[in-house]
């Protein structure tokens, strides 16, 4: 019988692409991958940092990890435990003190020497190495059918945001070649994909090189969406995390020339208030962000923005929130992600003393959802009505029932006797439940 393996994946969508790289690496030295943690040959965790409580859970994850280990022990049977992700880059030597059971610590850019490594001595491998693990990675073939699918173009962070971890686990700022992103994405469309989102902590800033009028020639996140959207079987290409200070001109005319590039764009700001930006080390205001917003809209009208915000940042005062309750209010966002602030260690915020309550931030962020939530409700009611193109990317749960997204990332339940996974629909849209549409395909 094959040796099993479970993963569990924490934290990002970038997590979710290294978990899959991982899965396939596995697979072709021929492990089988079960649901079964217990019984597993081999329990790999995919770690996040972002906040204390994706740490947290980790470790109480690995605490029993060691008992189903310990009991497989007993029972003279062997397991071993792997710490991946961004906790193994900021804590190895922690993790290899606090839990005797964990066989590798390996971090994002170490992952891609697992094959080699499962026979070895406990060790940790957190060394910055992306460019050998894109091109060791760079053959491996996918067995996945998805029709959505993520395709890490950048590695890593330079901005150093006051609060943020990220630019100590994932490294510095690290973009792949043009001709191995498109390679990888001509072969994901092979084998059915029909979107791809590319992926990074900050894509706007994408850099790479490409040779022409007989000279090296820099370019960026435009010119590699013009290249993929020229793959026929690619319909709809989407981009995120993007940062405001990134975002050229190019990449605006590309949204408004690339059919295949879709109306939306994440573009978090963390706080409405210039005080506190300034204290993040966001490098822009309120004001140049809503400016920002408004030169998009005017030159793509039908875009949608999305949003990160952080509450209860060190120092953040009622009118600092009522600012971020405003620009809210000013920019209407499609949907958003918030977060109570959360101290990290390594991080420059984290030495400064937090001295908002636990029941301010509970409370802040409670009214801003409220208010995100509300105009989440009002964006999706406009489309109510109205008759939209769907990429359909799964079955629903009822018979016949298949689900899809709108350009704009709204999910919809449409029902048709045959298989449609994979085609664009026009749906005319019925009604809104919660978060998801009902809609009747028209073609
Ligand atoms: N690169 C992206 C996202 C980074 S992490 C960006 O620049 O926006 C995703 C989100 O987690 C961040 O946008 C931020 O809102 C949140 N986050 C990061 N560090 C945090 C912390 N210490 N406490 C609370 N939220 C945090
Ligand atoms: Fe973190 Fe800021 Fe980099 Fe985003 S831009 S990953 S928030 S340091
Ligand atoms: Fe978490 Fe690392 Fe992503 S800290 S959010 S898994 S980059």
């Amino acid at each position: 019988m094959n040796q099993t393996f479970y993963i569990k994946t924490y934290g990002c969508q970038m997590n979710q692409y290294d978990s899959e790289k991982i899965n396939q690496l596995l697979k072709n030295i021929g492990f089988e991958e079960t649901n079964d943690i217990e019984n597993s040959d081999l329990a790999i965790l995919n770690t996040c940092h972002i906040r204390e409580r994706a740490s947290e859970k980790m470790y109480s994850d690995l605490g029993r990890l060691s008992k189903f280990k310990e009991n497989k022990e007993i029972n003279g049977r062997k397991m071993q435990i792997i710490v991946t992700g961004c906790v193994a880059q900021a804590e190895a030597d922690e993790i290899l003190k606090r839990s005797k059971s964990v066989d590798f610590v390996l971090g994002p850019q170490n992952f891609h020497v697992l094959p080699d490594i499962l026979k070895k001595e406990r060790k940790r491998f957190n060394n910055f190495l992306p460019d050998e693990k894109f091109k060791s990675l760079a053959q491996l073939k996918t067995d996945s059918k998805n029709v959505s699918k993520m395709v890490t173009i950048q590695e890593g962070c330079d901005k150093f945001c006051s609060f943020c971890v990220v630019p100590y686990t994932r490294g510095a700022e690290y973009s792949r070649s043009i001709e191995q992103i498109n390679a990888e994405v001509i072969n994901l469309s092979k084998s059915g994909a029909r979107e791809v989102t590319l992926l990074g902590q900050n894509v706007s800033s994408y850099s790479s090189k490409i040779f022409s009028e007989k000279k090296n020639k820099k370019v960026g996140i435009s010119f590699l969406l013009r290249v993929l959207s020229k793959i026929k079987d690619i319909k709809r290409l989407r981009y995120v995390t993007s940062h405001p200070n990134d975002i050229g001109d190019d990449l605006i005319y590309e949204h408004k020339l690339n059919t295949k590039l879709m109306p939306f764009l994440h573009l978090p700001i963390q706080s409405g208030s210039n005080k506190i930006l300034k204290e993040m080390n966001r490098k822009h205001t309120r004001e140049f962000y809503i400016e920002l917003i408004k030169k998009i809209r005017f030159h793509v009208p039908e875009i949608a923005f999305s949003s990160d915000f952080i509450v209860g940042y060190p120092g953040e005062n009622n009118r600092d929130f009522e600012m971020t309750l405003d620009l809210i209010d000013t920019v209407r966002f499609a949907s958003s992600y918030s977060f109570k602030y959360s101290p990290r260690p390594g991080t420059k915020s984290s030495l400064i003393k937090n001295n908002i309550s636990e029941e301010t931030s509970s409370a802040r962020l409670k009214k801003l959802q409220e208010v995100l939530n509300l105009h989440q409700k009002e964006f999706n009611e406009k489309f109510i009505g109205k008759t939209v193109e769907i990429l359909i990317n799964s079955r629903g749960r009822k018979d016949c029932q298949f689900t899809g997204r709108t350009p704009h990332l709204q999910p919809v339940h449409v029902f048709s006797k045959r298989n449609i996974i994979g085609e664009l629909m026009m749906v005319k849209i019925e009604s809104l439940t919660s978060y998801s549409f009902h809609g009747k395909i028209l073609n």
